[in-house]
């Protein structure tokens, strides 16, 4: 990828057709790389995609003097040793949401940590005041410094307190987080209301590999706090990008093509699986993948996103635009983040016909995942969309709002007919590898300029 070329230039509506290797989750490997500053002796991971936000963060390990880089293509060596320095860069900090997950490590080695406010996609306020009050259970002291923009935290003792902590609503890294915290505390932790997404359980994996005590129970996990954390093994890899199976899944059902997705079990995506047979498209789940294709007339759908095991939300742009293709009314609501219809502006561009409503709610402060302050607030979220289709989308100039709004509009200029452009082709860089390599391997029509 360079950098000085921003935009895909696509020219659409040729079905895509052949087959797929998943890469790593992205977020796995942004979350064990940081996990490995916890460890005694160095690892090496395998399978770690090469998208921006790893690069991002690898500058960030490295300007803490701990060393981690790639060694070949996927495999990456994270050396804690040396890790010198209690504050984030603010400049590469900014780019990546998972750099507050350096508290663990700074906390544990230095009793401190200096983390300026987390970047990342935008997608609606994205506060860290779950992931505030549980570092306070765990016996740190946490200020946030308006005018450095840093959060400033330092251990009470001399060391991380186990704990017991109960999650508002669950959290993704949240959990993970604590989780990291929990297996280099004194005594036992208990975090209850836990966010229960299987990346979260790779991590697990990992350090239960290295020594830790870590289970699960009855949405609880339990973590016994551990005085050395030691990879025997050769190396540790990462779990495939459950995400990327339904984006390319989308990519051959909305441009009538034909796509085998090796890596991926119908376990890891099973309410997106069930959803798509529901709506006609063909599906066939073999021991080394699934392949997703089309089959004629699409059905429409109603989609409610949720947290895992849930319709994921990193799913749903994807979706939508294959619901442009479908026959009849479809309906999208978003409950996990506030502002992750970045791709409506962009498909309308294209044609599609998609409007938002107000869906009629009981309880929206239980559905809803995310903080609502007051009622005014509630009244200005814009949570659900209503798709009618089919209807052929045509060429357009795109932009790219986040990651996942820029992999379903490029599915929108794939199915479009005519030349479309999408500009801001780095921010889908930082979540997916080799994404014109892969489409073009599927016969796309696409080229970076
Ligand atoms: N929230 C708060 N306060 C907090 C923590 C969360 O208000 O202290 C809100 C969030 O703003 C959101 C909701 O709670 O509205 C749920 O957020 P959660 O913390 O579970 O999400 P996350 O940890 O920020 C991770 C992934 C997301 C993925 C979600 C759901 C990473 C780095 N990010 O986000 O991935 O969509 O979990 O599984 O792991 C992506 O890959 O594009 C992406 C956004």
């Amino acid at each position: 990828m360079d950098n000085s070329e921003d935009s895909f230039i696509v020219r659409g509506g040729k079905p895509l057709k052949g087959q797929i290797q998943l890469s790593g989750a992205k977020n796995v490997a942004l979350k064990v790389l940081i996990a490995a500053l916890l460890f005694d002796s160095p690892i090496t991971f395998k399978n770690i995609p090469r998208i921006r936000d790893i690069n991002e963060l690898l500058h960030l390990i490295n300007k803490l003097g701990a060393q981690a880089d790639f060694t070949d293509s996927n495999t990456v060596v994270v050396d804690s040793h040396g890790l010198s320095s209690d504050t984030i860069d603010l400049l590469h900090a900014a780019k990546i949401r998972a750099s507050f997950m350096f508290f663990a490590p700074l906390l544990y080695r230095f009793g401190k940590a200096f983390i300026p406010n987390p970047g990342g996609c935008r997608l609606g306020a994205r506060p860290i005041d779950r992931h505030i009050s549980m570092l306070q259970a765990f016996g740190v002291k946490v200020t946030y410094n308006s005018e450095t923009g840093f959060y400033e935290s330092q251990l009470n003792g001399n060391s991380i307190r186990g704990t017991t902590f109960t999650f508002d609503k669950p959290t993704h890294t949240g959990t993970e987080l604590a989780i990291m915290l929990a297996s280099r505390a004194d005594g036992e932790s208990v975090i209850k209301n836990a966010a229960q997404e299987p990346e979260i359980d790779d991590l697990i994996n990992l350090l239960n590999q290295a020594g830790a005590h870590i289970k699960r129970e009855n949405g609880s996990v339990l973590i016994k706090g551990t005085p050395i954390l030691h990879y025997k093994n050769d190396s540790f890899t990462i779990m495939v990008d459950r995400n990327e199976a339904p984006t390319f899944a989308s990519f051959g059902i909305t441009t009538r093509g034909d796509i085998m997705i090796y890596g991926i079990k119908e376990s890891d995506i099973e309410y997106f699986a069930t959803e798509i047979k529901n709506i006609g498209a063909g599906v066939e789940v073999l021991p080394e993948g699934i392949r997703f294709y089309y089959k004629g007339e699409l059905k429409s759908s109603s989609i409610t996103t949720g947290p895992h095991p849930g319709f994921m939300t990193d799913w749903q742009g994807p979706w939508a635009v294959m619901m442009t293709q479908a026959h009849g009314v479809s309906t999208i609501h978003e409950t996990i983040f506030e502002d992750r219809f970045g791709y409506v502006s962009e498909l309308q561009k294209l044609g599609a016909d998609i409007e938002f409503y107000q869906p009629e709610l009981d309880n929206p402060r239980k559905i809803y995942q995310f903080n609502i302050e007051n009622d005014d607030n509630l009244k200005s979220l814009q949570q659900a969309i209503r798709i009618k289709g089919p209807t052929q989308l045509h060429n357009g100039v795109m932009d790219v709002k986040d990651l996942r709004a820029g992999a379903t509009i490029l599915i929108a200029a794939c199915s479009a007919e005519g030349e479309s452009v999408i500009n801001g082709a780095s921010i889908i860089d930082r979540g997916y590898e080799d994404i014109e390599r892969k489409l073009q391997s599927l016969g796309a029509a696409i080229k970076r300029v």
